[in-house]
């Protein structure tokens, strides 16, 4: 059995209660099981398809899941990218190759599930994008009704053609994703909708497993795990999990936690830089990579200890640094990600530029959602395709042959 917990005061709950932070004291929650009494067999894991159901004692979900068939991304090696780096073992897990292209779909699988085992028939969420596409595709399955919030203009195409079609209600904000956020936590709490931001503790449960498959695809622990921050979210979630593996005597050591953020909206580097308790907000943020244009993360308490609790760190890298980065994972790995996702690969790259990544380390980064997110941005970094008659001759005096 599982009960809600808050992170700070301890303060129990009962697990049937909707809350999306401490009555007590305003800190986050996350769930919590009894794990002396869970009977948790690797063995068996082994014997289900890799994904997030595999794992389904470590989850909260009591009845059949709202699925279609998350996780299970591939895990690949970044050969080409790991030797200019002078990195051996560097991988990348294309969270991508999820149902609607981002490792959201790990979150709303449970936290849809668990929407309709609460007797909740609206869900809401902010999101610079991917939250609201991920939503609506569970929505759409579970049958029930989706509400969106997203920045007015800021949210790239392919996520906005998905909130759509999949038939949610998607409202434009003027204003920026954090704005977002308080005013459907708000329309929530006064409304009775079911909030499935990252702040829904049971959101969170279905993203740790991003973690145990990397841990199932290597066959070892990692010495680090990259992921790129924004709401720091996914950065608690696989950081919470590790702890389960580590209590249930499934791993013996955590990988060093990094998060990475657009230099334009880095509230938790400055904070790991600084040794600051908490973050101070970035009332302004601004970056390429609009998954990751937020300011104000929700999560950060829980990152902070995430990357302090697992001797990890945090980098910012630019807009530049995001998009070279993009093209270089398409042309030189095959792998098609968005630009906040390309943000962990370089983060890499810049920390061992900077001396405090060691080249002997097994590195993994979490790209996050796929390229066809984004066809925007990328079509404005490439030339378009040169246009010629249709005969012989032009063709080969176009092509560079
Ligand atoms: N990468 C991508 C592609 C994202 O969409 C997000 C977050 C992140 C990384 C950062 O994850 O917030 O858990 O630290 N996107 C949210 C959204 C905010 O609304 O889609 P985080």
């Amino acid at each position: 059995m599982h009960h809600l917990a808050c992170i700070s005061c301890k303060a129990t709950f009962d697990h049937r209660e909707i809350l999306y932070q401490c009555p007590v004291c305003g800190h986050p929650l996350a769930v919590e099981y009894d794990l002396d009494c869970l009977v948790v067999d690797p063995k068996v894991w082994k014997e289900r398809p890799l994904s997030v159901w595999r794992y389904r004692e470590l989850l909260p979900v009591q009845g059949s899941p709202v699925t279609l068939q998350e996780g299970g991304t591939p895990l690949y090696h970044l050969k080409k990218l790991g030797e200019e780096m002078g990195l051996r073992e560097l991988y990348a897990k294309h969270e991508g190759m999820n149902p609607s292209g981002s490792f959201k779909d790990r979150g709303m699988t449970v936290g849809v599930s668990m929407a309709l085992e609460l007797g909740k028939k609206t869900v809401a969420c902010a999101s610079t994008g991917n939250t609201s596409a991920s939503l609506a595709i569970y929505a759409a399955k579970a049958g029930i009704h989706a509400v969106v919030l997203l920045p007015a203009g800021k949210v790239a195409l392919g996520k906005v053609a998905q909130a759509l079609i999949h038939g949610a209600e998607a409202i434009s904000i003027r204003g920026n994703f954090d704005q977002a956020l308080e005013m459907v936590h708000e329309l929530c709490r006064s409304h009775g909708l079911y909030l499935l931001n990252s702040i829904n503790p049971y959101r969170l449960e279905g993203q740790k497993t991003i973690g145990f498959e990397i841990l199932d695809q290597l066959g070892y622990t990692p010495d680090r795990i990259v992921l790129p921050v924004g709401n720091a979210g996914n950065i608690s979630a696989v950081y919470k999990g590790l702890k389960e593996f580590l209590s249930l005597g499934l791993i013996e050591s955590y990988p060093m936690m990094t998060g990475i953020q657009a230099a334009g909206s880095r509230p938790v580097v400055d904070a790991i830089e600084r040794n600051l308790p908490e973050v101070i907000p970035e009332p302004h943020p601004e970056t390429v990579a609009t998954a990751i244009r937020i300011g104000t993360p929700v999560n950060a308490e829980k990152a902070l200890a995430a990357i302090r609790q697992t001797g990890g760190t945090a980098e910012a890298v630019t807009d530049a640094e995001i998009l070279a980065m993009q093209k270089d994972l398409a042309r030189k790995e095959g792998i098609g990600v968005e630009p906040a996702s390309a943000a962990s690969v370089a983060g890499v790259k810049k920390l061992l530029e900077y001396g405090k990544i060691e080249r002997n380390e097994r590195i993994v980064c979490v790209v996050t959602g796929h390229l066809l997110k984004d066809p925007e941005t990328v079509v404005r970094q490439c030339s378009p395709p040169l246009e010629i008659d249709a005969d012989l001759s032009s063709l080969l005096s176009a092509l560079h042959l």
